[in-house]
């Protein structure tokens, strides 16, 4: 008899308590380069919300399962897998199919991880400090003393990013939309916390740095973007690695509205001031150069290890309740990673 496994499906889109089914399945046979891992538990990124509302165009069809980092165990290697062993704690990376029981993946996307992290601290380390580290240190380069900005500071991408910048030596402004988040950023070395809700961002950063800033982290897209960009300084630098603003655009037009919101750029007008833009899709990265994403993995997980960068837990939901998660996580209410343990 063929051995079972688990899994949450997407099933349909609109609220997170209606959207998902647990659901029963076989497991699929273990190609020889892949590692099988017994799951304990799995991330939740902004990406499924964005899924599971329907505008998220890389989603596989429904019902699909969705997620894309898990930590466990190793259960079984393919034959030509060697450097894992069995039992060995391992986060793994995965192009969707994380929200299951079992998730069978290339051993590239595979790294040993200690005990002490938590299911939230060890996937945080998946996604979301692989795009920060992929944006910050391999398509940017932060240096000492330079002026930062990060959207969604407080979020996992976002927690990730200001750690990164601190740690190069930079000087960090960091958004968030309530002033319980602003504690959270002054607790992890946010130099200007902004609360966008009581200052535009680009209000305070003209009021407080004129002469403009060298580099923009920036999750909302469309107008958000454009606003960033205006404020960098020769030199600057902008990576572009999300678009949440599109969950607030209703309407027939919300998409094109969203897209000429971002604005147009010459490269006459990037070469002048000498100005980057950078896009960040890390689901491209892990497809088409799997040994880049293999050493974005590798770099965070020594640092988390050394103690130098510190994933932020930000609750661990059963499974159960992830419908409940994935409203928390679009409806603003997280800090940091959340995660979902079996
Ligand atoms: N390109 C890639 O490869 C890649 C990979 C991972 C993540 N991302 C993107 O990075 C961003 C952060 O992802 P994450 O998983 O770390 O999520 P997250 O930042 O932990 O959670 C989302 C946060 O974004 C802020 N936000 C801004 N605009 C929002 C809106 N319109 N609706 C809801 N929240 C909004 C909220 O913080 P405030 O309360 O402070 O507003 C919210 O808490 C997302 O845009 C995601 O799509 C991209």
């Amino acid at each position: 008899m063929n051995a079972k496994m688990e899994a949450i499906y997407l099933v349909k889109q609109g609220s997170g308590e209606t959207a998902f089914e647990r659901r029963a399945l076989t497991l699929p046979t273990l190609p020889k380069n892949e590692v099988r891992i017994a799951v304990e538990g799995f991330g939740l990124n902004f990406a499924d919300v964005m899924a599971r509302n329907g505008l998220y165009r890389e989603a596989p069809p429904l019902p699909a399962i969705l997620g894309y980092e898990s930590v466990g165990r190793v259960e079984a290697l393919g034959d030509e897998v060697r450097d894992l062993t069995i039992g060995q704690r391992v986060l793994a990376f995965s192009r969707f199919g994380g929200y299951a029981t079992h998730v069978q993946v290339p051993a590239l996307a595979v790294v040993p991880i200690s005990e002490k992290f938590s299911i939230d601290e060890a996937t945080a380390l998946g996604t979301q400090y692989c795009t920060a580290w992929y944006a910050a240190e391999e398509a940017l380069r932060l240096y000492a003393g330079e002026h930062v900005l990060v959207q969604a500071a407080a979020g996992g991408v976002g927690t990730a990013l200001v750690q990164m910048a601190k740690r190069k030596g930079c000087v960090v402004y960091g958004t968030a939309g309530s002033e319980e988040k602003l504690n959270y950023l002054r607790s992890i070395g946010v130099d200007h916390p902004i609360n966008y809700q009581k200052e535009k961002f680009d209000d305070y950063i003209r009021r407080v740095r004129p002469k403009g800033i060298d580099v923009v982290f920036d999750c909302l897209g469309g107008k958000g973007f454009k606003r960033g960009f205006k404020l960098l300084a020769p030199g600057g630098r902008i990576a572009g690695y999300g678009a949440a603003e599109r969950l607030d655009k209703k309407g027939p037009f919300a998409t094109l509205s969203l897209v000429f919101g971002f604005g147009f750029y010459s490269p006459v007008g990037l070469l002048i001031p000498s100005k980057t833009i950078a896009g960040v899709n890390m689901l491209r990265i892990a497809e088409q150069k799997p040994e880049l994403l293999r050493t974005c993995m590798l770099a965070v997980t020594k640092l988390a290890e050394s103690g130098e960068l510190n994933p932020f837990g930000g609750g661990v939901f059963d499974v159960a309740e992830i419908g409940k998660a994935h409203e928390m996580l679009q409806n603003r209410q997280t800090k940091g990673k959340i995660a979902v343990r079996w």
